[in-house]
This record gives structure tokens, C-alpha cells and sequence, in this order.
């Protein structure tokens, strides 16, 4: 298996919608795998496609972290309802390395999705899975989490980041 290359913000293919997935194969299954290998690598609780380079609708993720291994593959999600009750979390995103910041969303939500096999499936997330299901979802639709902060605090962290990404370049020469 191939560990693939985590695409990091400031870049322009992170704010692209990505594609609907037709036909779940063989292939797409090992690109998921290879997702998989690449997140828990990084290591990170989610990652989507896009995040790889790769326009898709689909996403990757374990939040059972130490524990044992529990991944999810949700190809095509789409959010059918969203609790009115909010609950703030620290996120952070394996395209934003190092930063983090509390975002607010609905605790809870409903979603239906294919699986690894393609079957159609409904997964009623709740705390931790909630937050990463929707900001795996909002990656589908070129969204950070940074787009939910103020312009000067969104603004801070692409400069840090567009900074270390300079550094980055350079010390690889
Ligand atoms: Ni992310």
C-alpha cells in the first residue's frame, strides 16, 4: 500500500467541490484503504479524499484513536438532519498542521452513506463523531474549519501556515 501526501492549506485544490462517487470497485476500495494507512500514519481521526488530492466524495475515519482499530468509510454522505443543540470542540485538520480552534455545530446528526461495499447505510452521529462527520462533509465542499472564525483569526493561521510551508520547502532542498 501506498501512504499518499496530505495536501496542507494555503492551496486552491482544498476549496474545490468534490465529485460523487458512481461505482464503488475494487479501486475505490484501495484508495480507501490507502486513506486509511495515510490518516492513521499522520496520525488524525479523519480525512477526506480531497485532502489527498483526490476530487471525491469520500472520507475516512477512526475516532476510537489507542484503542482498538474501528474505521469508517463513508463514500457519497449527505447530512439528512442536524440537532438544533450545538456543541463546541477543538478541531484541528490534517490539512491545517498545529492549529486548532473551538468550532461550534450541531451536536448531533443524521447521515446515510455508502459503505465499503457500497451499501446504502444511516448513522446516527453523536458527540466526537458528529464534529468529525461534519467537518469530513464540509471538506466535500472545499469548507475549513477556519471559514467558521473571524476574517482576522482566519487570516492569522493561513499566514502561519503559508510561513511553515516556506520553511518546509526549504529544508527539503
Ligand atoms: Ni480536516
Amino acid at each position: 500500500m501506498t501512504k499518499r501526501t496530505i495536501i496542507i492549506e494555503p492551496d486552491p485544490i482544498l476549496r474545490k467541490k468534490s465529485d460523487a462517487i458512481e461505482k464503488v470497485d475494487d479501486e475505490l476500495r484501495k484508495l480507501m484503504d490507502e486513506m486509511l494507512e495515510t490518516m492513521y500514519e499522520a496520525p488524525g481521526i479523519g480525512l477526506a479524499a480531497v485532502q489527498i488530492g483526490i476530487l471525491k466524495r469520500l472520507i475516512v475515519i477512526d475516532i476510537s484513536k489507542e484503542e482498538k482499530k474501528n474505521p469508517i468509510f463513508l463514500i457519497n454522505p449527505e447530512i439528512i438532519t442536524k440537532s438544533k443543540n450545538k456543541s463546541v470542540y477543538e478541531e484541528g485538520c490534517l490539512s491545517l498542521p498545529g492549529q486548532f480552534a473551538e468550532i461550534e455545530r450541531p451536536a448531533e446528526c443524521l447521515i446515510k452513506y455508502l459503505d465499503y461495499q457500497g451499501k446504502q447505510k444511516e448513522l446516527k452521529a453523536t458527540g466526537l463523531m458528529a464534529t468529525c462527520v461534519q467537518h469530513e462533509i464540509d471538506h466535500l465542499n472545499g469548507v475549513l474549519f477556519i471559514d467558521y472564525l473571524s476574517k482576522l483569526k482566519k487570516d492569522m493561521i493561513i499566514k502561519r501556515l503559508q510561513k511553515k510551508k516556506k520553511e518546509f520547502k526549504k529544508n527539503i532542498l
